[in-house]
């Protein structure tokens, strides 16, 4: 049978710092926005204290990552590990923490594959600048970008920006906006989004001048919207909600300019954010050399007409805090054709192929899978072992997609499932856990952190083994 994947196929797997590492105030680390929404919840959940305690395990976990053979590993770098305050003394401490990661993952035959900034602002730029929404913080993540391609750009090639800023600008306590004012929270949103559409662009010049053969590219959470009914508003609804949960933001890496029906969002509400002269030119001189993606589930959408009360391009959420209706454009729905995992998340692995061969037709770029996987209750049976089939079943079909959109001709170079290991997830701490490597502690009780291989595990070690046998 023909191989359905390349043979430099980039097999890895994928996490975040403040999710993995704990150690928050371990060797100088400052607090970051993520910390802080963390402690919020500490009565209840698992915090970032300890998190998978990677920081203290880190030997012990790339071990296992040599061992489930995986040639790439996605991480982030902790800003404020490496920038306490985020723009004043550098940390040692935490270059050496990166540098023996980094050192340790070559070793062990492992590409690191790097994102700058993973939902984990300096908390202090946020209590300086009130974070994105000053340009001065612009500048102290270029530096801090530079600061990392110079010191670890010898040994990392592939390097990813900012994870899912489409995501992360829709989420206010990521973006630690407080503003109940709807109008007012959406012009901060449209400001903080242009700064970090500017960093993005300078982290990339950065790169390309530093970093000798470095690619760098955005990480995005991915959207394909099904049209709820086969009615032409329906159809508009949904291609518009991809373009302004995702697209527009593709298309700014691309072009370095908003596309005219973003412009249009942006002045229907009043909100365009003040851009400076020079910045057309930043935003077109850092365009990205790949695009990596994350994929978890679709969405469906019908036409939302605008009302009285509800003027056009007028935003809200109704369920979760990410999912948001647009007034004359679309509002979210739910596609009777899925079945939901049981946090909700629509599973679909034909979406998968369709967004590949979205993103790669639109932009030509070379695509890379830096998430995608199953949130799941896993616990230890009784045998001492952590059977999870249904994400096995998950990551087969997936996979299974990836090939077939190979097929399809789109220059996929690999595929990192989310996650490595059990981590805290964004809502459900440990309670959800997406590892291949089950970490043995619970909400409160931190047990003794053992590291247990999943079923999972095994099954991906063979697919990376066979390069993409899916038994
Ligand atoms: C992605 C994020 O959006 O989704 C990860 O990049 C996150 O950080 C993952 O953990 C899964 O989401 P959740 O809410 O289930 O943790």
């Amino acid at each position: 049978m023909a191989e359905r994947f390349p043979k430099d196929f980039l097999w890895g797997a994928s996490s975040s710092a403040f999710q993995i590492e704990g150690g928050w105030n371990a060797d100088g680390k400052g607090m970051t926005v993520a910390d802080y929404n963390s402690f919020k919840h500490s009565e209840k959940q698992a915090d970032s204290r300890v998190a998978s305690d990677f920081y203290h395990r880190w030997r012990e976990d790339i071990a296992l990552m040599k061992e489930l053979g995986i040639r790439i590993y996605r991480f982030s770098i902790s800003w404020a590990r490496m920038i306490p305050d985020g723009d004043g003394a550098v940390n040692p401490k935490g270059i050496a923490f990166y540098d023996q990661v980094i050192n340790c993952l070559l070793d062990h035959g492992i590409q690191p594959f790097v994102t700058l900034y993973h939902f984990d602002l300096p908390y202090a730029l946020a209590e300086k600048y009130n974070g994105w929404e000053s340009r001065r913080c612009v500048y102290a993540f270029e530096r801090y970008a530079r600061i990392c391609l110079e010191r670890f750009g010898d040994r990392v090639q592939y390097w990813q920006v900012i994870n899912e800023q489409n995501l992360m600008i829709r989420v206010d306590e990521r973006m630690n906006i407080r503003e109940p004012n709807l109008q007012k929270a959406d012009r901060m949103r449209a400001q903080m989004d242009h700064h970090m559409f500017l960093a993005h662009a300078l982290a990339t010049r950065a790169c390309h001048e530093l970093v000798k053969g470095g690619k760098i590219g955005p990480a995005v959470s991915s959207t394909c919207t099904y049209p709820l009914t086969n009615r032409p508003e329906d159809v508009w609804a949904a291609r518009m909600n991809d373009n302004m949960k995702t697209v527009y933001c593709l298309d700014m890496h691309y072009y370095g300019a908003y596309p005219g029906y973003y412009l249009r969002y942006l002045e229907e509400r009043n909100i365009v954010p003040v851009m400076e002269a020079g910045d057309e030119a930043v935003l077109k001189d850092g365009r990205m050399d790949y695009i990596a993606l994350n994929y978890y589930r679709t969405l469906c959408a019908s036409y939302l007409p605008a009302d009285k009360e509800h003027p056009v391009g007028m935003r809200v959420c109704r369920g979760n805090e990410v999912d948001f209706d647009q007034y004359g454009y679309f509002r979210d729905e739910k596609n009777e054709n899925l079945t939901a995992s049981e946090y909700g998340a629509q599973i679909d692995p034909m979406g998968l192929r369709i967004v590949l061969n979205d993103y790669y037709s639109r932009y030509h770029l070379p695509l890379m899978i830096t998430e995608n996987g199953l949130g799941m209750a896993d616990t230890v049976s009784e045998d001492g072992k952590v059977h999870d089939s249904c994400r096995i079943a998950y990551m087969k079909r997936h996979l299974e997609a990836c090939s077939l959109a190979i097929e399809d001709g789109v220059e996929l170079m690999g595929y990192s499932m989310w996650s490595f290991m059990d981590l805290l997830s964004s809502h459900q701490g440990f309670r959800k856990r997406y590892g291949l490597v089950y970490v043995n502690r619970d909400e409160k009780d931190l047990k003794d952190l053992r590291r247990v291989k999943k079923d999972s595990f095994y099954w991906y070690q063979n697919v990376i083994r066979t390069n993409g046998e899916l038994l």
